[in-house]
C-alpha cells in the first residue's frame, strides 16, 4: 500500500514534477530507428515524459529533437518539410536546423538577426542500436551515452520492438519485476502448458521449475545500479532454481533467460502519465538470432507482440479486449484467455486502470521486489529534487548487468552464487538454465 502523495510522486512524470526530474536524467529510447529510415525522411512525432516533440533526420543525416509546434504561431511542425539542413515550417515558411535554432524567416528584412533569437526547445537525439535515444535534462548533467548490452552487441544479435501500452509506467515496471505472476498468468499453474508453447521459451528445464513450484520466495539485493531481485524454486535433490532480475533506475528491467533462447528485457518509457511505451528487446551475447527466432519476435512472441500495421498499438488491445478467448480460458489452453505472453501482461496491467490506486492494494510476500523498488525510487526522487544527489543506473558500470537462471545448493545464498553472471560480458554466453 502506498499513500496517495507517494504514488503521485512516482508517477507523474511531466517537466517539473520530482519523477519528472529524474527521469530526465537518463537517456530514453523514444524511437526506433525504422521510424526515421533514411536521410531527409518525413519527421515523426514524440510524445515523451508528457513533454510533444517533433523527430527529423535532414538530408545530411543528422538527427534532431524539438518542441512539436512553431515559434510564430505554433503550427505542428509534423506538417514541415524536410530541407537541407532542417525543417521549414508550411505556414509562414519558417526554418529550423536539427537543433531547433531558426535559420530562416522570410517575412522578415534582417532575417538573420530575428533567426538568433528564435530557438525551439530541443534535445540530443543519438543512434545507439536500434534505438534513437534521448537525454531531456539539463545538458550540464548529461551523462555517457546509454551502453546496454542489448543495444552493442553486434547488429544480428539483438532485436528491438515496441507497442504502445495505456497505462502509466510504474505499473508497467511492476509487473515486469513481478516474477511470480509468471507461473500462472504465462504458465497456466499446475496443468497449464505453459511456456513450452511459445518458441523463444520452449525446451528450457526452469520452464519445469517454474510449473511445480507456485509458491516461489524472494530475495532481493541492492545492487549500485538497483536491485537484483531473486525468485527461488524448488529443484531436484534439495537444490533451488533462482530467476535474477536485474532492475536498474529508473526503468529497466531484464528477464531471467531459458536455455540458449536469446535473453530479453524492457524499458517502459512514460508518453505521459496515463500511457507509456513498453520498449522489448530480445538479444544472445554470444551468437546471432537465427532467421526462425527474429521471425517469431515479429510475429509477436515472446516477449514481442503482434501490432496493427504501420503503427506500435497491438492487434489485440483495450478496444477489444484483447480478443479474449472464453473457451480457451476455460479449457485451461490460454489461462487467461489473451494470447501471447506480451498481451498478456498489458490486458492485466491496463485493465487496473490508467495509474492504479496504490492506496487500496494488498501486498505479499512475493510482492518483495516492487516494495523495495518503490522504496529505493523514491529515495532517489527525493535525494535528487532535495539535495540534488545524482541518481544510480546513468552510467556504464551500472548497465554491464544481465539477468540469470541457476541452480544452486540450498545453503548458498544467491547473490554469491551467481558470482560475476549478473555482469555483461562481451562475447560471453549467458548463465542460464
Ligand atoms: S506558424 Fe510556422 S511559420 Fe507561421
Ligand atoms: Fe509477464
Amino acid at each position: 500500500m502506498l499513500r496517495p502523495d507517494i504514488n503521485d510522486l512516482l508517477t507523474q512524470t511531466g517537466p517539473g514534477t520530482p519523477m519528472g526530474d529524474l527521469f530526465r536524467r537518463y537517456w530514453q529510447p523514444v524511437l526506433h530507428t525504422e521510424e526515421l529510415p533514411e536521410d531527409g525522411c518525413p519527421p515523426v512525432r514524440v510524445k515523451i515524459l508528457s513533454e510533444r516533440l517533433i523527430a527529423v533526420r535532414t538530408p545530411e543525416g543528422e538527427y534532431g529533437l524539438m518542441d512539436e509546434f512553431c515559434a510564430h504561431r505554433g503550427v505542428s511542425m509534423f506538417f514541415g518539410r524536410v530541407e537541407e539542413g532542417g525543417i521549414r515550417c508550411p505556414y509562414h515558411g519558417w526554418k529550423y536546423n536539427a537543433a531547433g535554432q531558426a535559420v530562416d524567416v522570410p517575412s522578415e528584412l534582417d532575417n538573420s538577426d530575428f533567426c538568433k533569437n528564435v530557438k525551439l526547445r530541443s534535445y540530443p537525439l543519438v543512434k545507439v542500436g536500434d534505438i534513437l535515444w534521448a537525454y531531456l535534462g539539463d545538458p550540464a548533467a548529461q551523462p555517457p551515452l546509454p551502453s546496454w548490452e542489448f543495444a552493442t552487441v553486434p547488429e544480428k544479435q539483438t532485436f528491438t520492438s515496441k507497442r504502445f501500452q495505456e497505462c502509466n509506467w510504474l505499473q508497467a515496471l511492476e509487473g515486469g519485476i513481478d516474477s511470480s505472476h509468471v507461473t500462472w498468468l504465462h504458465g497456466g499453474g499446475p496443468s497449464g502448458k505453459g511456456l513450452e508453447a511459445d518458441p523463444l521459451f520452449a525446451g528450457s528445464r526452469g520452464n519445469h521449475y517454474n510449473k511445480n513450484d507456485l509458491k516461489p520466495f524472494f530475495e532481493v539485493v541492492e545492487n549500485d545500479g538497483g536491485l537484483l531481485i531473486g525468485a527461488r524454486r524448488n529443484a531436484e535433490d534439495g537444490q533451488y532454481y533462482w530467476r535474477v532480475t536485474p532492475w536498474v533506475l529508473p526503468n529497466f528491467t531484464m528477464v531471467p533467460p531459458r536455455g540458449d533462447h536469446p535473453m530479453h528485457g524492457h524499458f517502459w518509457v512514460p508518453i505521459d502519465d496515463e500511457n507509456c511505451w513498453a520498449w522489448s528487446f530480445d538479444y544472445h551475447p554470444a551468437r546471432e538470432l537465427s532467421v526462425k527466432e527474429v521471425d517469431a519476435m515479429r510475429a509477436g512472441a515472446g516477449v514481442h507482440s503482434e501490432n496493427i500495421p504501420g503503427t506500435y498499438r497491438p492487434v489485440a488491445n483495450k478496444e477489444n479486449d484483447y480478443l479474449i478467448d472464453r473457451d480457451k480460458q476455460r479449457t485451461g489452453e490460454l489461462f487467461s484467455g489473451v494470447k501471447g505472453i506480451a498481451i498478456q501482461d498489458s490486458s492485466l496491467q491496463e485493465s487496473m486502470g490508467p495509474i492504479v490506486d496504490r492506496t487500496k492494494e494488498r501486498l505479499v510476500a512475493t510482492d518483495a521486489g516492487i516494495i523495495k523498488a518503490r522504496q529505493k525510487l523514491r529515495r532517489a526522487v527525493e535525494a535528487l529534487r532535495d539535495h540534488g544527489t545524482e541518481p544510480v543506473g546513468n552510467v556504464p558500470e551500472h548497465q554491464a548487468i544481465r539477468s540469470v537462471a541457476i541452480v544452486l545448493p540450498a545453503d548458498q545464498p544467491f547473490v554469491e552464487g551467481i558470482g560475476e553472471a549478473f555482469q555483461a560480458r562481451p562475447g560471453v554466453p549467458q548463465t542460464t538454465v
